[in-house]
């Protein structure tokens, strides 16, 4: 059966991936495309002349959908994601879940009141790099995880995610949300308190260019990262290493939207590579939302509640960077 997806947003995600992903595979097909931009819509049209592609958002909800997925700014995230979960659709919303942590509970609270399944579009847990460090690491050959290092830099100068009002937060919401929710599952733990230092701090429409912070997972654990819109344009860095008892692993690119990465371990057998077989991030979550829209349940690490959780901590980042680099002990410390 041909999965019919309706695309909220028709940007630069949009264009990248998600439609290369949908028109690779015979089981998914792109049935609506909402946008405001005449031009955004031109350009899909142009490749898939059969999808109703319009800036009504009604038209968009009376076209009959398996799935909707919302890929706007982070402050339309809500909006559209709660109109669909009241229609009954299955529906997967880009990360950050929101632009406010109030934002992400409506959207909470339209998942819970709808029997419809939710997700929160966190590619990077598809990504076969990632996931081949996780099982490494839960695996135990190398010991408890102790600590990880973090940096993941960008380009992003003058979009909506400079502006609160758009987008929340900046680099935090953008590029950090990667190694913390990354961090989470290799210590397969919650994170329980975080400080940051940033700039601009605590700016009423600007978001941060440059973060560092710490999150810890418990006592024994924890993550210390930055995240920054600096680099030069078309530069980016996806980089961590993770501590183990008895080795680490140095993960490159696994973050990227382009399926790659590269993981090296270093222990007590000396230097290997790990080469799983690449997937497309994309597409593995579109047949993730189709299997829970057939009734499987959604896999708590891309659960809604997993989607506010992170929002959540995100902006508890942002407060301390605010109040000097504080540090904030985080409530709800389950892992769910
Ligand atoms: N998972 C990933 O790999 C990944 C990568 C990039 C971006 N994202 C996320 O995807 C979302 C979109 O990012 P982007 O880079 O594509 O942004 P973008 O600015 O390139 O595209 C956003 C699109 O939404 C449209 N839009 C804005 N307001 C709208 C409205 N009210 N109704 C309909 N359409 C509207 C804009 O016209 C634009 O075409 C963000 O939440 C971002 O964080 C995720």
């Amino acid at each position: 059966m041909t999965f019919r997806i309706g695309i909220v947003g028709a940007g630069f995600l949009t264009r990248r991936s998600l439609l290369p992903a949908i028109a690779a595979t015979d089981d998914l097909c792109l049935a609506a495309v909402l946008d405001t931009d005449p031009v955004a819509l031109g350009a899909v049209a142009a490749r898939f002349p059969g999808a109703l592609c319009g800036a009504d958002a009604r038209d968009f909800l009376r076209t009959p959908l398996d799935g909707v997925h919302v890929a706007t700014p982070n402050r339309r995230h809500a909006e559209f994601a709660c109109q669909a979960l009241a229609r009954g659709i299955p529906t997967l919303v880009e990360k950050p879940l929101a632009d406010t942590v109030d934002a992400g509970q409506w959207i909470f609270r339209a998942a819970m009141a709808s029997g419809a399944p939710a997700m929160v579009g966190y590619m990077s847990r598809y990504n076969a790099y990632n996931r081949a460090v996780v099982a490494l690491i839960r695996s135990g050959e190398l010991g408890p995880a102790r600590s990880m290092t973090a940096s993941h830099l960008g380009h992003r100068d003058g979009d909506w995610r400079n502006r609160r009002a758009d987008s929340g937060l900046g680099c935090l919401a953008d590029l950090a949300i990667y190694p913390l929710l990354t961090a989470a599952d290799v210590f397969d733990a919650a994170p329980t308190a975080c400080r940051a230092t940033g700039y601009p701090s605590g700016d009423p429409d600007r978001t941060d260019i440059f973060v560092e912070a710490t999150v810890w997972f418990g006592d024994e654990r924890r993550l210390q990262m930055e995240a920054s819109f600096t680099e030069a344009p078309g530069v980016g860095v996806s980089r961590y290493t993770v501590v183990c008892e008895r080795g680490l692993v140095v993960v490159r690119d696994s973050w990227a939207m382009d399926s790659g990465g590269s993981v090296l371990v270093c222990d007590e057998r000396g230097r290997r590579w790990l080469w799983p077989e690449p997937v497309d991030p994309y597409l593995a979550q579109y047949r993730a939302l189709a299997a829970c829209a057939a009734g499987e349940p959604v896999p708590t690490g891309v659960s809604i509640a997993r989607g506010l959780r992170d929002l959540r901590v995100l902006h508890a980042l942002d407060r301390s960077v605010a109040n000097g680099g504080v540090r904030l002990a985080l409530s709800g410390g389950q892992n769910p």
